[in-house]
């Protein structure tokens, strides 16, 4: 997967891209993403990517030339002048986006190529939205500074979920949202820590019974923390007795 990121702070995403999972499936070839500055893609001399937004009030509203310039020459560079926008999608991350999860990320994750871009000041030139982006995504009901951190956080939970990017000792198919439910409790060594010991099932080497354990405190789990996750979760007959009545709090 090739993954362009266009943005004012290139070097915001030195740190988060160079480390970890995300490094160990960029030195495989896994996915390669290129980062590309805004400013680069001015003709003014003096670089100018922002301006006082029409009407008056605070703030200031990045350009659409640049952003129009930087996605054409993304396109030509990679010989994609004649995809469409159904091949190249182009998705501005931005509070007022539809909120991402991990459906979308299976969504996104179907493209060979995508360019993200990291608005920023008071917002973006709405001829950007209206003519260029295709998608717009947002990673929670809260504003941050700018779209880099939402970027990062796309692109980490894309890598993750491509086979081979997590080693064998680490699994995506385990993680809470990837079934549709939280994730089970884990433990690990010591079994008695301060007196609080790990579940018996756990130790007990009886592999069926810790599978089934395991499915349980997962939508127990859910049913606490998240019950509105259960109406699009796959659950079997057996798990929607439990569930039933874990909900009449017979558990
Ligand atoms: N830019 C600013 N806030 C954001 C958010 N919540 N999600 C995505 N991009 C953003």
């Amino acid at each position: 997967m090739h993954i362009h990121i266009l943005t004012l702070f290139p070097n915001m995403f030195t740190g988060p891209f160079s480390e970890s999972i995300i490094k160990r499936a960029i030195d495989q070839g896994l996915v390669e993403i290129a980062i590309h500055n805004i400013r680069d893609y001015t003709s003014d001399r003096h670089h100018v990517v922002d301006d006082y937004p029409y009407g008056g009030g605070p703030g200031m509203v990045l350009k659409p030339e640049p952003l129009f310039a930087a996605v054409a020459a993304i396109r030509g560079e990679c010989g994609e002048s004649e995809k469409g926008e159904a091949e190249l999608p182009v998705i501005l991350l931005t509070p007022q986006g539809r909120l991402f999860n991990q459906r979308a990320t299976e969504e996104l994750a179907k493209y060979e190529e995508l360019i993200l871009i990291c608005g920023h000041y008071e917002g973006v030139d709405e001829r950007v939205r209206e003519h260029l982006v295709t998608d717009e995504i947002s990673i929670g009901d809260y504003v941050l500074s700018g779209g880099e951190l939402a970027a990062m956080v796309v692109v980490d939970a894309l890598v993750r979920q491509m086979p081979g990017a997590l080693g064998s000792e680490e699994s995506a198919g385990e993680d809470s949202h990837s079934s549709g439910l939280l994730e089970y409790s884990q433990y690990t060594r010591p079994q008695s820590f301060r007196g609080w010991e790990v579940p018996e099932v756990l130790l007990s080497g009886n592999h069926a019974a810790i599978a089934r354990w395991r499915r349980e405190q997962s939508l127990l789990r859910t049913i606490k923390r998240r019950p509105d996750l259960l109406e699009r979760a796959t659950l079997s007959d057996e798990e929607r007795m439990l569930l039933e009545g874990m909900r009449r709090g017979e558990d």
